[in-house]
Order: C-alpha cells, then sequence, then structure tokens
C-alpha cells in the first residue's frame, strides 16, 4: 500500500494540476509496490502512467496572436554562474526561498515575493537572473517580448496583455516582461504617447490583481521607470550594477576554467573600462575561441588584454 505521504502528494498534485509530479510519485507507488512483491499491481500502475503520458493534451498554448511575442524556453542556468553582490545574491535566495515555502507562509496569512522588478544596465545578468529563478524552481520560463507586443497589437495591447495574465493564472510558471520600458520608458519618441500610457496603465492594474502561483518578472534597463507607482506593485525590486573589479575577475575564473593560462587576472581587468558582466565573458569567450583555432590550450595574458581592449572599443563606439 502507498504510504501517507505518498497518497498525500498525489492528492495534492493533482488538485494543483502538477502532473510531472503525480506522474513521479505514481512511479514511486508502483516501485514500492514492486518491492512488497505485488509485481502485477506495480506492472499496472506503471502502464497506467505510461499510457497517460502519450495522451496528456500538449501544455497550454498560446493563441497564434502571440507568436514570436512569447517564447517559451528551458534553462540550465544555474544560481552558482551568476556573478553578482553578496547582497543581491541573498535577496535572489530569498525569493526562490520564498516561494518553495510558500505553505509555510500561507498558513499565516502571509504570500511569497513573486512580482519582481529587476533594474540596471544592459548585460548586467537581468535576463539571467529570471531563467534561473526558473531552472531553480523547476518551472517553465515565458519570456513576454513587449516591445514587439506593443507595436505589433497598437490599439490592442490592453485586451492582450489580459490574455497574457489569464495565462499567468492557469500555467504556473516564471513570466518575464523583457525590454519593459517598451511600455513605460520611451514614452513621446515615435510611439503613440496615449497608448503607451493605456498600455502601462493596465499593466499594473493586472499585476496588482494577479493572485497567481506564477512568478512575475519584469525588467528594464531604463531608471526612468522607477517611479513610486512602479514599486508599489512589486514585491521586490532589485538593482544590477556594472561588474566590480573582483566580480570582473570572477567571471573571467568561470568562463575561461581549464583554458586560463598560469598569470594572475586582477592584473589585467580594468574597471575604469566600464564594461558588462555580457561583455566581460563575451571577452573571454573570444579569447578562448581564438586560442583553440589556434590549437593552443591555454590563453594567452596578451590575448586576453586584447579581447578586453576590443569590446571596450566597441562599447565606447556604441556609447557615442
Ligand atoms: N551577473 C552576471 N553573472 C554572470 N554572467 C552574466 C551576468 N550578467 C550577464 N552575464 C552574461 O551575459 C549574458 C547576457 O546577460 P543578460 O541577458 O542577463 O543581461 P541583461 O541584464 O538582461 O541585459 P539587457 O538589459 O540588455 O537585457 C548572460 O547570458 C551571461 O552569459
Ligand atoms: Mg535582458
Amino acid at each position: 500500500m502507498a504510504t501517507a505521504d505518498q497518497l498525500k502528494t498525489l492528492i495534492k498534485s493533482h488538485f494543483d494540476n502538477e502532473v510531472e509530479r503525480f506522474n513521479t510519485v505514481s512511479l514511486q507507488i508502483a516501485a514500492h509496490e514492486a518491492q512488497l512483491g505485488h509485481i502485477n499491481i506495480a506492472d499496472e500502475i506503471r502502464k497506467l502512467v505510461e499510457k497517460s503520458k502519450l495522451n496528456i493534451p500538449r501544455l497550454k498554448h498560446f493563441s497564434n496572436d502571440f507568436q514570436g511575442l512569447i517564447l517559451e524556453s528551458k534553462t540550465d542556468n544555474r544560481f552558482n554562474d551568476l556573478v553578482v553582490s553578496d547582497q543581491l545574491k541573498a535577496r535572489i535566495e530569498r525569493i526562490l526561498n520564498e516561494d518553495r515555502q510558500k505553505v509555510k507562509l500561507k498558513k499565516h496569512g502571509l504570500d511569497s515575493r513573486r512580482k519582481i522588478l529587476l533594474a540596471g544596465a544592459p548585460g548586467t545578468g537581468k535576463t539571467m537572473t529570471a531563467s534561473i529563478i526558473a531552472h531553480e524552481l523547476g518551472l517553465p520560463l515565458y519570456t513576454i517580448l513587449m516591445d514587439k507586443m506593443v507595436t505589433k497589437f497598437m490599439g490592442e495591447t490592453s485586451a492582450k496583455l489580459r490574455q497574457v495574465f489569464e495565462f499567468i493564472q492557469e500555467r504556473k510558471g516564471v513570466y518575464l516582461f523583457d525590454e519593459f520600458d517598451a511600455i513605460g520608458g520611451e514614452r513621446g519618441k515615435d510611439n503613440d504617447v496615449g497608448e503607451m500610457r493605456r498600455v502601462l496603465n493596465s499593466f499594473l492594474q493586472f499585476i496588482e490583481r494577479d493572485h497567481s502561483d506564477s512568478i512575475i518578472v519584469a525588467a528594464t534597463n531604463n531608471i526612468r521607470l522607477l517611479d513610486s507607482a512602479l514599486f508599489r506593485r512589486f514585491d521586490d525590486v532589485l538593482q544590477y550594477n556594472l561588474p566590480t573589479k573582483a566580480e570582473m575577475v570572477r567571471l573571467m575564473e568561470n568562463k575561461l576554467g581549464k583554458f586560463k593560462g598560469d598569470y594572475s587576472l586582477p592584473t589585467i581587468v580594468k574597471p575604469i573600462s566600464k564594461l558588462s558582466h555580457a561583455e566581460v565573458s563575451q571577452a573571454s569567450i573570444d579569447a578562448i575561441k581564438a586560442t583553440i583555432l589556434a590549437d593552443k590550450d591555454k590563453v594567452e595574458r596578451s590575448l586576453l588584454i586584447k579581447m578586453l581592449n576590443d569590446r571596450t572599443e566597441t562599447h565606447n563606439r556604441k556609447r557615442k
């Protein structure tokens, strides 16, 4: 007979619509029965699970309207790969921890943090953080490309956003509203200002009314967005900064791995270069590639410096 815990988990996963967990527990019960010598019942349970897998309606998908605007991805970004300050790491850990123990919090009438705003310079790890949260919590990551959404649905973006929030309610996941600036920041420019304001207002309302189990992450590199109306709607606002010298060194160590030569990285990096995490990572990868192509197995110090300088030059040219 299944244990009481297994039965409870089974029932709970049924009501939570967690098919994967339901199947896993069913198979655990089958294994348990097999151990007790109940081979037939074990076999029957396994067959039921196998058969159900064939019939599972594919996970609900967004309608065709959203094609190219909402991307579903599986990621294997690890928390350990993220190079940020200890404070920021602790803030992210708190989000994970609260989600993992949300039942405990609920018992006391408290909600876990699940509406998060990430703000900071390009290439500092905002998108990466959303994918780490998804990976660590075993959830799918849905990225909503806000800029494209606004352009495509001009005039009816709010109605489309409503559909997205309905989906968020139905299917637990991490929902990343990327390039959130598209509705909050660049008002004015070539955009229809009225439409932008409407979309931003409805977005804020949808966020406020959302009581789903999903995690909603909005990412922006526009600091101007951080007005109090926005602050209030989020459970947490995380600020991303350009890497410090120590962070640059850590990033390069991580990226270079076995390709690192016998030199000290702190003597190479210049924080004044204003390079982002993404640019430092990319410079390290550029150096590794050149090394492989030259049939060598260690990245030379001078090559690393050259790649960092190249990135700095490109960076400066872009800023001009
Ligand atoms: N803090 C970080 N730690 C480790 N790697 C990082 C970090 N930030 C960026 N990277 C590397 O750079 C890549 C791009 O970063 P990411 O897409 O997360 O930046 P972003 O902050 O979302 O930028 P944008 O504002 O342009 O969207 C990552 O996939 C990763 O390889
Ligand atoms: Mg991003």
